[in-house]
């Protein structure tokens, strides 16, 4: 794959004539077109700085050979006075025309050359083994043809793309970071797609300025900064590892003014990659060679027909199953109207009339378009600039791309945090060998919550059988082969976990509902972030979110007092009670064991008004994190317990069948005895509960202190809660005692559970 950069053809040599060559300084030649610069007084040496942007290895040998024929005649011919500069450049440029570009198809073949046989199927290798032998033949015949050129590439993709991988593998995707390519630079890529050809996907997008500064410094915001840098591709076979490939086209390609939205096709007939993007103010076509060519401007285009006003609102770029393909746009003023137009066939150097697929008067932009069993699907976003929202679909109803579509609906999941908080990107679409996954691409381009520019957020959406599901996940595993995902080991099970998918002061939060009291957001952030979580004394919010079973521990930067608590479908609260701090400060609680199903986060204000921010909720593995996969409960009226007081069983939800009520004095104890597979560290989880004030023990392994616990008040001496320690053991039998360092005594000790 790796692309050797040449020396290319000048950019605006498509342009030149010879009538342009007689004017000492030609004039712009459009808004967004490359800039004319002055030509050379001395026709001859213009004519050789022509013939020098060629290279003999990116050509047919024929084709070459006629062309450096025709190129010394013309040079011949002014030098003897037989004709005028002009004519001699308008006959160099004849010869040029019929130049047979072979580079792309030679990249194609030697890309292709390193696939093994041992990893397709036998029935998917065969037809892509021929093509690649015809390719290859056309690659080295000295007389091939640009049509047989064109052909080669089309035969070969095709083949490419219907090769069956035996086996994919899973890949993790991780969101809410910064991401690199395989070579572990930042990976800049903005407003653009990925596009597969042949067996490999390409992503191509914008690397504007702005994203190396809020790469740099994400705790500001960077507005409107979108200078244009480049337009980078980079290539995967699994949407997860990408690999830099090159700057298809930069400052230099003669794009001028805003550039953004973007997309790439192949056109089969010139054999071409077309590059599509706003420019200035119109749609600008970029043309290569391969997919990762440099690419050269051709032309621009104005108005399209149908369209209210020139140039797009959003627009991306979409290949429908058969090789067709489209642009999918708003209007650009008012943004109100979402229009599909096929690309011209002929060469995709032009995009046809205009035709309507939706309307809402409100204006919505992000406009992206992806296929799932044979329907298509229209997504976008908010019209308020820049930001999150949710993401709103129109579906076609009848099949057709260009027919009719359903009114607009909210596509579900992406309202709990607007859409990972991100605005519509693109969406690649994987027909996996199991399953079909939509990959969700968000752009997380918001100045007013200073997330931006350049941060991609990609999301699975699937198919429920009941509509489409947005799955609002940090982490996620994905095989591209068989289409299959899952979310991720460290997928933080918390929405909207920073409080900024908002960006604007709020007093209900999006994805916390309120449960009573005044809640909001607030201007100041954790670790320099814009917002956080305010819950004033005696207000609370709460969030609920589907688990897997496991040991989660639960994160909070936190300032102020109050309490966070874990409830699992059991039913079960685990409680972190936050002390006092007028710093921010980072709270944790280990060792919560929730059971699959709902559990709910609950945030409550204590005295001091609670702000919050960074929530995190994250499985740390199946079971207790005593390593042996089970936990073991030993309860405090158990025959391995003793307690200094009594056993008693009037405060009700205790497990098994009493609890340990400790005479009311320091000193008293509940003690266990243990067993642990191995020696190490082991997390105990203590079950309480206290309906007095907060009350201290120390925790006592095999007679030495080693830790103490406060026991936080409960709100009442029916309300259990678990408590975490951890502490080292000795392989086999262990004593743990928990003694009262206050003449109140313990709380009421239900159990311990490693
Ligand atoms: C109450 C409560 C007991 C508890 C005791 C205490 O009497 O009913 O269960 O142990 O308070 O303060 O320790
Ligand atoms: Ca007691």
């Amino acid at each position: 794959m790796a692309h050797l950069s040449r020396t290319r053809p000048n950019r605006w040599r498509p342009l030149i004539t010879a009538s342009l060559f007689a004017l000492a300084v030609a004039a712009p030649l459009s808004a967004v077109g490359p800039a004319a610069e002055a030509e050379s007084a001395d026709p001859l040496a213009a004519l050789s700085e022509q013939a020098a942007q060629y290279e003999a290895a990116d050509y047919t040998a024929d084709s070459w050979a006629s062309f450096a024929a025709a190129t010394a005649d013309a040079e011949g011919l002014v030098e003897q006075g037989d004709a005028t500069g002009a004519e001699g450049l308008a006959a160099f440029q004849d010869a040029a025309d019929e130049l047979v570009m072979v580079r792309g198809l030679d990249t194609l073949v030697a890309d292709y050359e390193t696939r093994a046989p041992g990893d397709y199927t036998a029935a998917s290798w065969a037809p892509f083994a021929d093509a690649l032998t015809t390719a290859s033949d056309v690659a080295g015949d000295p007389a091939a043809t640009a049509t047989e050129v064109a052909a080669a590439k089309t035969g070969l993709q095709t083949a490419a793309a219907d090769l069956e991988a035996l086996q994919g593998s899973f890949a993790t995707i991780t969101n809410d970071t910064f991401w690199n390519d395989t070579d572990g630079n930042p990976i800049y890529s903005q407003g653009g797609g990925v596009f597969r050809f042949g067996d490999t996907y390409y992503w191509y997008g914008v690397h504007y300025r702005g994203a190396e500064s809020y790469r740099e410094n994400p705790t500001r915001k960077f507005d409107n900064e979108v200078s244009f840098v480049s337009i980078p591709v980079y290539s995967s076979q699994d949407l997860v590892n990408w690999k830099f490939e090159n700057d298809v086209a930069t400052t230099g390609t003669g794009l001028y003014g805003w550039v953004g939205r973007l997309g790439v096709v192949y056109n089969e007939n010139t054999g071409k990659y077309v590059l599509i993007t706003q420019a200035g103010s119109g749609v600008a076509f970029l043309q290569g060679d391969s997919p990762t060519d440099d690419f050269t401007y051709v032309t621009t285009q104005g108005q399209i027909e149908g369209n209210p006003t020139e140039g797009t609102g959003d627009q991306t770029v979409f290949t429908d199953e058969d090789g067709q393909d489209y642009l999918v746009y708003s209007n650009a003023h008012g943004r109100a109207h979402a229009f599909v137009s096929k690309i011209r066939s002929s060469d995709s150097l032009h995009i046809e009339r205009a035709v309507e697929v939706g309307y809402n008067g409100e204006g919505r932009e992000g406009n992206a378009m992806f296929k799932l069993d044979d329907t298509y699907y229209v997504a976008a976003s908010d019209l308020h600039g820049w930001n999150s929202s949710v993401s709103h679909i129109i579906e076609s109803t009848s099949g057709d791309i260009q027919g009719d579509y359903t009114n607009e609906y909210t596509l579900p999941g992406t309202e709990m945090d607007y859409s990972h908080v991100t605005q519509t990107g693109f969406f690649v679409t994987v027909e996996g060998t199991e399953q079909d996954t939509v990959i969700f691409a968000g752009d997380r381009w918001a100045d007013f919550a200073w997330n931006g520019i350049g941060y991609n957020q990609w999301l699975p959406i699937t198919e429920t059988g009941s509509g489409l599901r947005f799955h609002s996940v940090s982490q996620w595993e994905f095989n591209a082969v068989t289409g299959e995902w899952r979310v991720g080991p460290e997928n933080n099970y918390i929405l909207n976990p920073d409080v900024q998918a908002d960006r604007i002061i709020v007093s209900d939060v999006t994805g916390w509902s309120r449960t009573g009291g005044t809640v909001g957001n607030v201007e100041g952030g954790a670790n320099g972030s814009r917002f956080a979580l305010r819950v004033n004394n005696g207000s609370g919010v709460r969030q609920q979110m589907e688990v897997p079973s496991g040991d989660y521990t639960l994160g909070v930067y936190t300032k102020g007092s109050g309490r966070v608590t874990v409830t699992g479908a059991d039913g079960e609260a685990h409680v972190l009670n936050v002390p006092s701090s007028s710093n921010w400060a980072k709270r944790e609680l280990t060792g919560i064991e929730l059971p699959a199903g709902t559990a709910t986060v609950t945030v409550s204000g204590g005295s001091g008004n609670l702000t919050a921010d960074q929530f995190s909720l994250v499985r740390q593995g199946e079971g207790d994190g005593d390593g042996d996969g089970d936990s073991v409960r030993y309860e405090a009226e158990g025959a391995s317990a003793s307690c200094d007081g009594t056993i008693d069983a009037n405060h009700a939800g205790y497990s098994g069948s009493g609890f340990c009520n400790s005479a009311n004095a320091t000193g008293s104890a509940a003690q266990f005895t243990v067993e642990a597979a191995e020696a190490g560290a082991a997390t105990i989880q203590i079950r309480y509960a206290n309906g007095a004030s907060d009350r201290g023990a120390n925790v006592v392994v095999n007679g030495s202190t080693v830790a103490s616990a406060s026991f936080a008040n409960t709100g009442s001496w029916d309300t259990w809660v678990t408590k975490t320690v951890t502490v080292q053991l000795n392989a086999g039998s262990n004593t743990i005692r928990l003694a009262a360092t206050g003449s109140e005594g313990l709380p009421n000790i239900d159990y311990i559970e490693m």
